[in-house]
């Protein structure tokens, strides 16, 4: 088993998820702020008040990630943390935070890989109108900016957004996220437009700003499939599922991976949509497609793809006692084969691996160790299914395993576990899960071992 020498190996995590310190210093509310403290929005009214506290303990949590030998950590950036109201004032302790975190990655020998934006909105700009004002996308290229300019020395790898068909879909059309607002198709359309605006325009300042070469992508969710068989009718199948817009209007990857990376909206989605597509201009086309040195993919799960007889397709139910993880997410590991296959066709960019993993149920024994055998088989089955992709030739840089320690998992506060390095909340103590000493190995031994 042999993975390319320069394959990185890291983990993610996510501001608001781990950070905690939601009112430390001059930090701005943002939107998971003031959505999870509203009544029956999240799971037993939890919030990301403390979470991990990892904004007090980043050092002790960095000393954990180099004893697993992570050669990268993916982090997100608080917008309101470092400019409170969303634009102007910059807040300088806020700023500082980051500056602290990536020297301290980089004294570890750790390589930061930073999003810019996963999920906490400023609430002042939600105020403003959020996605839907058409300012918007300058906001974002203006807070971008200053992130650039602080950590580019430093830093080379960065994320634009993170899944936006989840902050766009959940928090814009369902509702059951941050904003949570309902939409109409339009309106939805509408933010999701300025929101492809704002990664353009985002990619435009890095490489504008940076003090060094950047190598820039987005992490979207990688929307895969499994094929219920191999005939060439199923993998026609896959391939229709894969890239279909229409029903669930935003949870696909052609709606948005196709302006971004080439330039113009999926021809079936400007049908099926019609009058609800956005007036846009050719110039905000040339904006959104940007060139991108990576397409990161956020990959869990597949549903089982079958063809129809007339030539359409259906998604099958797995059968009866189906393996599914804490969360019933079906396990799924092809989906790491067949996700990052058909993006890289499609879209001709390096594929990084920008979060896979799995929730478990996860509890200190009475030996003090966390054992979960679940999470390294599933992490075995699915790295396998991504090397038989690299084997085929599709060009795969990286794997963030999701996430380096359990956090708040949005509306499902800290009922799963996805962590390598498990975190009990009332002591903050963190324990390396079996799991963080099997990923050792595979980093150690660059996939070898698998
Ligand atoms: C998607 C999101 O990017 C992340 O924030 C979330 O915790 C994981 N996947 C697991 O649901």
């Amino acid at each position: 088993m042999h993975f390319p020498k320069d394959f990185v190996w890291g983990a993610a995590s996510a501001a608001y998820q781990v950070e905690g310190a939601a009112q430390e210093g001059d930090k701005g509310l943002s939107v998971w702020d003031t959505f999870s403290r509203e009544p029956g929005k999240t799971w037993q009214g939890e919030t990301g008040a403390v979470a991990c506290d990892h904004y007090h303990r980043y050092k002790e949590d960095v000393t954990l990630m180099k004893g697993i030998g992570l050669q990268a950590y993916r982090f997100s950036v608080s917008w309101p943390r470092v400019m409170p109201a969303g634009t102007g004032a910059v807040s300088a302790q806020g700023l500082d935070f980051y500056d602290r975190l990536t020297d301290e990655l980089l004294a570890a020998g750790i390589e930061p890989w930073v999003t810019l934006f996963h999920w906490d909105y400023p609430h002042d700009l939600y105020l403003r109108g959020g996605w839907l004002n058409p300012e918007s996308p300058r906001w974002f290229a203006d807070y971008s900016e200053v992130i650039v300019k602080k950590l580019s020395d430093r830093v080379t790898n960065w994320m634009t957004l993170n899944e936006p068909q989840c902050f766009i879909g959940l928090g814009h059309d369902q509702g059951c996220h941050a904003p949570g607002l309902k939409l109409n198709r339009a309106e939805s359309l509408l933010a999701a437009h300025h929101v492809m605006l704002a990664h353009g325009l985002s990619v435009q300042v890095i490489r504008a700003h940076a003090s060094r070469p950047a190598r820039v992508g987005w992490a979207p969710v990688g929307m895969a499939g499994v094929p219920a068989s191999d005939s060439p009718e199923d993998l026609a199948a896959l391939h229709q599922h894969v890239f279909r817009v229409g029903k669930g209007f935003l949870w696909n990857n052609a709606w948005w991976g196709d302006p971004v990376v080439l330039g113009h909206y999926p021809e079936i989605g400007l049908r099926t949509f019609g009058n609800d597509v956005p007036k846009f201009t050719e110039a905000e086309m040339r904006t959104i497609k940007q060139p991108l040195d990576f397409y990161g993919a956020n990959i869990y799960g597949s549903p089982l793809i079958k063809a129809t007889p007339d030539g359409g397709y259906v998604e099958q139910t797995y059968h009866e006692g189906f393996p599914q993880t804490h969360s019933y997410w079906e396990v799924t590991p092809e989906s790491l084969y067949w996700g990052p296959k058909l993006l890289h066709e499609r879209y001709k960019l390096p594929i990084v691996v920008t979060e896979n993993g799995m929730s478990n149920a996860d509890w200190v024994s009475l030996d003090g160790q966390v054992h979960d055998p679940q999470r390294i088989d599933l992490l075995h089955r699915y790295l396998l299914q991504l090397h038989r992709a690299m084997a085929e030739g599709v060009d795969v840089r990286g794997y963030f395993h999701w996430s380096i320690m359990d956090n708040y998992e949005w509306a499902d506060g800290y009922k799963q576990r996805f962590g390598l390095i498990h975190v009990d909340y009332p002591t903050q103590k963190r324990t390396p899960k079996d799991s963080a000493r099997w990923y050792t190995e595979v980093i150690r031994s660059n996939g070898a071992c698998l």
